[in-house]
């Protein structure tokens, strides 16, 4: 299956210069959405992690149908102010400014091996942002999956040797 066939660009979103790629056209697609999970669980296998985590909100979307097809937990990683239990944060710079994110300080356990899911890896802040908290937790991220990666934007660059899969790369289109 060609994924990019369910990503839509959009010119111009959210602001001029921009080419949006939304992955909604995947979750209308029930076998879109199988490959994309299947893809994800068989690269989660074979890093032999025993966790899953995602950032939001489209992190979510992803992260827990993996999770459960390869019998995982799942945690979120949140925006500042929407965790009700005792949290760890980290933050992480933006293309202006500078963001937060949040994860349950009992979300991780010391020694175990963490796999993120993400729709998209743009700079990398995110992702890079996520190792972090894994990392202040006691566990590791011993791998990364993303539906999209924008190679121009370089953010394996803060990935460093973690193993990566992503299923569509876009370069300056
Ligand atoms: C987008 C995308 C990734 C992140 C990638 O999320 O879903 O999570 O940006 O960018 P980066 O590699 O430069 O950090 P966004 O913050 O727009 O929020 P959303 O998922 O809630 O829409
Ligand atoms: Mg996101």
């Amino acid at each position: 299956m060609d994924i990019k066939n369910y990503i839509a660009s959009i010119p111009g979103f959210p602001k001029e210069g921009i080419i949006f790629r939304d992955i909604t056209p995947i979750l209308q697609d029930p076998q879109a959405l199988r490959y994309v999970t299947d893809t994800f669980v068989d690269f989660v296998k074979k890093t032999d992690a025993d966790f899953v985590i995602g950032p939001e909100a489209r992190g979510f979307l992803f992260g827990v149908p993996v999770a459960l097809e390869c019998n995982l937990g799942f945690a979120p990683i949140r925006k500042p102010g929407k965790l009700p239990r005792e949290s760890i944060s980290v933050k992480y710079g933006l293309e202006y400014g500078e963001d937060e994110l949040c994860m349950h300080t009992d979300a991780i356990k010391p020694g175990q091996k963490v796999v993120v899911i993400d729709d998209l890896l743009a700079t990398g802040g995110t992702t890079e942002a996520a190792i972090q908290l894994v990392e202040q937790m006691g566990g590791k991220v011993v791998g990364c999956g993303f539906v999209i990666e924008l190679d121009d934007l370089h953010g394996r660059d803060k990935i460093g040797d973690i193993p990566v899969c992503s299923l569509a790369h876009y370069a300056g289109e």
